[in-house]
């Protein structure tokens, strides 16, 4: 009798196009789990915690909430931010409500350049390009520290204070995620990105880590480069890059920045881990709700998808996740394509697209599932 490994993934679809990219990743995981022929199984529990839940409830995630999710063994993600609400209210009641407390330090950016997408960098056509962007996740720029005040000496005079919170365990440990990291690639190097020459406490504080954790991964080339030069660096030397470790907002700008130069935003994926497994990790496309083309069926759901092949490889599934990723570059190597693409596919026929590729490439090469 084969034995069933099963995993539980809380599933939040959130807002605009959340809801439709990650039902085509649950798709996918469908399919994998079909696939396997009984040896794999996929618990999804669907929280309904929106923007549309808030304006009726008052909240994002209900009293208790975080303990139900801390149950699960996963998190899915789709993405949350409304017109109805403002931004900061739901992203500090939703993502980063699940983020912060859950621990989950390591925000893993991959930017991956696929067969039959163009991209905006000439040099694309002719390098091979892939780089991953590290992106401190628990800190720094998003730490939530200051507030607003001295309103009472009358309009116009408000002070507002928004503090950048950099540890030496904080910077310690994404760096070291880094460094470990490039020792799994072909190119083993890190690029370190900070603003030390303007911000001289935080940010020389990790240039002072970088370096010295640099020098317990002497097989490991690295580079300090200012954020203003490495947004240059990713248009005009991106074959260059291999791991990216930077802060929580410069890698948040810079992980746009990559996967618009990979082809368009709804092509990346993401892991907001939490390394020492004490909480669920949470998987997620980078975009956002994008309401511009919310409700009409069209949007890109690669990026969801790649994110539901990096929560398999967290499971230990990595010839699964492969096979979602060879599937993905399959379609799109035939010229399949979503609207932001140049294409004319949309969210369902994408999705499908994928799900019978993966099945032919399952039909090619079975994965040896009982040997795990
Ligand atoms: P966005 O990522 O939602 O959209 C930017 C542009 O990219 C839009 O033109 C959109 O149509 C396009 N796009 C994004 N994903 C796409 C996809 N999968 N397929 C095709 N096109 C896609 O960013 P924004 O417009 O700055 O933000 C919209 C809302 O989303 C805001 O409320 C913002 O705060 C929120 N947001 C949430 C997250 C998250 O939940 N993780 C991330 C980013 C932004
Ligand atoms: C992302 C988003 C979020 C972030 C926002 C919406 C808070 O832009 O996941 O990249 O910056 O963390
Ligand atoms: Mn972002």
């Amino acid at each position: 009798m084969t034995e069933t490994q099963t995993f539980s993934i809380a599933s939040i679809p959130g807002d605009g196009i959340g809801g439709e990219v990650v039902a085509a990743g649950l798709r996918v995981l469908d399919t994998v789990a079909k696939l396997s022929e009984g040896t794999i199984a996929f618990e999804i529990t669907e929280y309904p915690w929106s923007s549309e839940y808030y304006l009726e409830h008052g909240h994002y995630v209900p009293e208790g909430g975080l303990e139900e999710l801390q149950g699960h063994d996963a998190i899915y993600f789709g993405a949350v931010g409304s017109s109805e609400v403002p931004d900061h209210t739901s992203l500090w009641g939703l993502r980063l409500a699940i983020t912060q407390p859950f621990d989950q330090w390591a925000n893993i950016r991959p930017v991956t350049f696929l067969p039959g997408v163009e991209s905006p960098l000439r040099k694309a056509d002719d390098t091979d390009l892939d780089w991953v962007v590290v992106r401190e996740n628990s800190e720094g720029e998003y730490a939530g520290m200051g507030g607003r005040n001295l309103s009472g000496r009358g309009p116009g005079n408000e002070v507002a204070l928004q503090t950048s919170l950099h540890t030496e365990k904080g910077c310690e440990r994404i760096i070291r995620f880094a460094f470990d990291l490039a020792r799994t690639r072909a190119v083993k190097k890190v690029s370190s990105v900070t603003k030390s020459n303007a911000q001289q406490y935080g940010m020389v504080l990790w240039d002072e880590v970088f370096t010295r954790i640099a020098k317990e991964y002497r097989d490991v080339e690295t580079e300090s480069v200012l954020v203003d030069a490495m947004s240059a660096k990713f248009v005009l030397h991106p074959e260059d890059l291999s791991v990216v470790v930077a802060s929580n907002l410069h890698a948040d700008i810079l992980s746009d920045l990559g996967s618009a130069l990979a082809g368009s935003l709804g092509l990346a994926a993401s892991a907001n881990l939490n390394p020492e497994k004490r909480f669920p990790s949470m998987f997620e496309p980078v975009h956002g709700s994008a309401p511009d083309i919310a409700g009409q069926g069209v949007s890109n759901p690669i990026g969801a998808i790649s994110s539901a092949s990096l929560m398999l490889d967290q499971f230990g599934l990595t010839a699964e996740a492969l096979q979602i990723r060879q599937a993905i570059e399959n379609v799109t190597g035939a010229g399949i394509l979503p609207r932001d693409l140049g294409g004319d596919s949309n969210t369902l026929e994408m999705t499908e697209a994928i799900v019978a590729q993966l099945e032919a490439i399952h039909a090619q090469t079975p994965v040896p599932s009982t040997v795990k």
